[in-house]
């Protein structure tokens, strides 16, 4: 069956790729209550048809930081990104060169940061947490300067990691290494493209940017237990200042889901934010990026760049939270879908899917540049989301 949407991806890449590694990215945390409010927040709020207004010449384009993208869509972090598909931030770096929008890559990748550069063809954006060890921090600011990485940004939202039951279910976390590495092997070989592709040819398995330089192996081992020890619990907002010493480019923080911690960001100056619950992947219960969206876009739309993620699996949904404030739009797991299908064309396609379906909601609703989707362009009163 060929893939037509967001949604088939995500049957292929289960198809695809081992259990423990589908259910890593697939799952979100305890019940997977905020995870599903994320997309059942986001369908819900209607478009509004328009028509009659001449649509012939829609411009996609959008300008963030002075840089110009050819959409407003970027590529989130995500960790073990290549694990997916050979070298799998390799390929999602070149996706996102060829279709002009930005690739962050995250600190828990597989393949390094240089790796990653020798790729790029554009600038690209890093993804930074704050790690127990401060000068591991200052060297990787430092390598991210040099990759010419042009945007930080910097996760706010996993002082601790949260727990997915998925990952325990599956084996990639809370077991035994001898009895988690076999329950691994295991359902790798059920999958012997994969197996051969990945497994095989796609080594070294490792946390690329880290391992190098943190003691206790690859972090592959046990990594839910890896992120545990190594992320500082301790990080508040005067360690923005350690961030800022270090970093002279412009910085996102990723993970803000309340007004006032919006506020307090855009008191501080920071650039900008990603409006975002971790794709539900850290407390459940929380309430959709969407519905945070809203209010954050009125309490500091005019003094910070306001991005989103969250429950974004289609163009309409890229519209959605655009009409909502947000000036670009992460995708995540449906990048990833994407990848571990089929590789970079795997994820060009998605990028592809997701640009026409955009040029799609715009010219029904009437929009011919990104900046003509407001709130107008959405009928508010009837969406549940409050
Ligand atoms: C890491 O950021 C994760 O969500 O697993």
């Amino acid at each position: 069956m060929k893939a037509v949407s967001v949604i088939d991806y995500r049957l292929r890449a289960k198809r695809r790729i081992p259990h423990f590694l589908f259910e890593y990215l697939d799952g979100g945390s305890y019940s997977e209550v905020t995870k599903k409010r994320n997309q059942v927040d986001l369908k819900s709020i209607a478009l509004r048809q328009r028509v009659l207004r001449d649509v012939s010449n829609i411009d996609t384009s959008v300008e963030i930081f002075g840089e110009s993208y050819a959409l407003p869509v970027a590529l989130a972090p995500v960790g073990l990104a290549g694990m997916y598909a050979r070298r799998g931030e390799v390929q999602a770096v070149r996706a996102a060169d060829a279709m002009g929008i930005p690739f962050t890559l995250s600190t828990v990748g597989v393949c390094p940061i240089g790796e990653v550069s020798a790729a790029a063809t554009k600038p690209f954006w890093f993804q930074l947490y704050m790690i127990r060890d401060r000068s591991f921090m200052r060297d990787m600011l430092e390598l991210a300067r040099e990759a010419n990485c042009s945007v930080l940004v910097f996760t706010v939202d996993m002082p601790v990691p949260g727990c997915r039951y998925r990952d325990y279910r599956s084996g990639l976390a809370g077991e035994g290494h001898l009895r988690g590495n076999l329950r691994r092997i295991y359902q790798a070989m059920l999958k012997p493209r994969w197996a051969w592709d990945v497994g095989i040819m796609g080594r070294p398995h490792q946390l690329g940017n880290v391992s190098p330089v943190l003691k206790g192996g690859s972090g592959l081992e046990d990594f839910m237990k890896w992120m545990g020890e190594n992320f500082d619990p301790s990080v508040s907002w005067l360690d923005l200042e350690f961030i800022r010493d270090h970093w002279d480019g412009p910085i996102l923080l990723k993970g803000i889901l309340d007004p006032e911690d919006a506020r307090k960001a855009a008191d501080l100056q920071i650039d900008g934010l990603i409006v975002s619950n971790h794709g539900g992947r850290q407390l459940d219960g929380v309430t959709s990026s969407v519905n945070a969206l809203r209010r954050i876009s009125a309490e500091v739309g005019d003094r910070v760049v306001v991005c989103a993620d969250g429950g974004v699996y289609s163009g309409l949904d890229v519209v959605r939270m655009l009409a909502l404030g947000a000036k670009t739009v992460f995708l995540g797991r449906s990048w990833v879908y994407g990848l571990a299908a089929n590789g970079q064309k795997g994820v060009e396609h998605v990028l592809e899917l997701i640009r026409k379906e955009v040029l799609t909601a715009m010219a029904l609703t009437g929009c011919q540049s990104i900046s003509d989707i407001r709130k107008s362009v959405v009928e508010l009163e009837r969406t549940s989301a409050d």
